[in-house]
């Protein structure tokens, strides 16, 4: 049994996993699969690193199994097949006390602020778990916490049915949005400068284009007979991006920023007073979100299969984040925890 340690300067050491023994309230997972998200790179890449313990182990979008439940975890047992919300809130902060546990100011993320899913063996909270269908694959189910993300955006973005929404980056996440809208009845537009994922986001029913080719302002109001989309998803986190969020709204539009920006964007400001916009963070997600992420996954409603692009062993985690570097070729990577 592996796991994949993080030793920081951009290695990684493969070694015997570490079980820890389920203590009250806790359970603990044989992982199967756990995808690798941008925000694995960006801690690659030595970003976050004062919220690391080293060797540290990341990954938190995983699917898996129970292989032993600790007292007083009521519910599960072992061999129920499960995905983890990896959110562990203090329960006693004013966002907390508010209903808004997901966005906790003392908020630890498992998979940074604790170990992650990496490794044959895990131990999670129980309060963290959600229960995967029978139906859905285990390598399928490492897509919810991702999907899960774009079911909290497009909630939080109030998009109607019949509604114009524009998507700026195609990433896993973007694409996830810009599916997850579509099955809410929203007419999509994504842009993204990749043109692989351009054009797997085409094959997959998207209208798509590539901004760096195609004037995103005027196709917007040609869309929506010079209005502007109803709604804005900002997902690429680049500098063109957060510009470009600001064009596209119509009068008293919505923009639902989810990229996560590694230096404050210059932002037009004018825009808002000039069309009345409304500008709103999503971060993460809450239970419900989780509950229709898995509905959506077991109902055969998103392509997964074609999202994913690549299943790499444990031992080839390296290589994984140098693909993901390179962009290119890939949309979402998984990797196969198995032994
Ligand atoms: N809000 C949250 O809780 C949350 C959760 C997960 C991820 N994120 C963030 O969301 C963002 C997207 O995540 P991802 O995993 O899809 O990342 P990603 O890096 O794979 O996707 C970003 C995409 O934007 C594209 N892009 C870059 N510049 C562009 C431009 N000017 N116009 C159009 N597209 C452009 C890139 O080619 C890339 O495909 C990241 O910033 C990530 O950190 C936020
Ligand atoms: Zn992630
Ligand atoms: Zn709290």
């Amino acid at each position: 049994m592996r796991a994949a340690f993080f030793a920081g300067n951009q290695q990684f050491q493969l070694g015997p996993c570490v079980p820890i023994e389920p203590g009250p309230g806790q359970v603990q997972i044989r992982v199967e699969y756990c995808g690798i998200c941008g925000t694995d790179l960006h801690l690659f890449h030595g970003a976050m690193a004062h919220r690391l313990t080293l060797p540290h182990v990341m990954g938190h979008e995983m699917s898996g199994t129970i292989a032993a439940v600790g007292a007083g975890t009521h519910g599960w047992q072992p061999g129920d097949r499960v995905t983890v919300r990896p959110l562990d809130p203090c329960g006693a902060c004013p966002a907390c006390r508010m209903g808004h546990s997901h966005i906790c100011h003392n908020l630890k993320f498992i998979g940074i602020d604790r170990p992650g899913a990496l490794q044959r063996l895990w131990t999670v909270p129980a309060q963290t778990l959600h229960r995967l269908p029978e139906g859905l694959g285990l390598r399928e189910a490492a897509m919810v916490e991702p999907i899960a993300v774009a079911c909290h955006d497009v909630r939080l973005s109030e998009a109607a049915p019949g509604e114009f929404a524009a998507v700026i980056g195609g990433g896993p996440i973007g694409i996830l949005i810009a599916l997850v809208a579509q099955t809410r009845g929203a007419r999509v537009l994504l842009a993204e400068v990749n043109e692989f994922r351009v054009r797997l986001a085409r094959e997959l029913g998207i209208e798509a284009v590539n901004p760096r080719e195609t004037d995103l302002v005027a196709l917007v109001n040609e869309r929506t007979g010079g209005a502007g989309a109803d709604v804005v998803f900002e997902v690429s986190g680049s500098q063109a991006g957060a510009e470009m969020m600001t064009r596209l709204p119509r009068t008293r539009g919505r923009i639902v920023v989810v990229a996560i920006f590694g230096e404050p964007p210059k932002v037009d400001l004018f825009r808002f007073f000039w069309r009345e916009l409304k500008l709103a963070g999503a971060r993460v997600y809450e239970a419900v979100d989780f509950e229709q992420s898995i509905g959506l996954a077991a109902g055969g409603n998103l392509p997964l299969d074609r999202l994913i692009t690549t299943v790499l062993p444990l031992d080839r985690i390296q290589e994984g984040m140098r693909q993901m570097e390179r962009g290119g070729d890939c949309m979402k990577i998984l990797v196969d925890c198995t032994d």
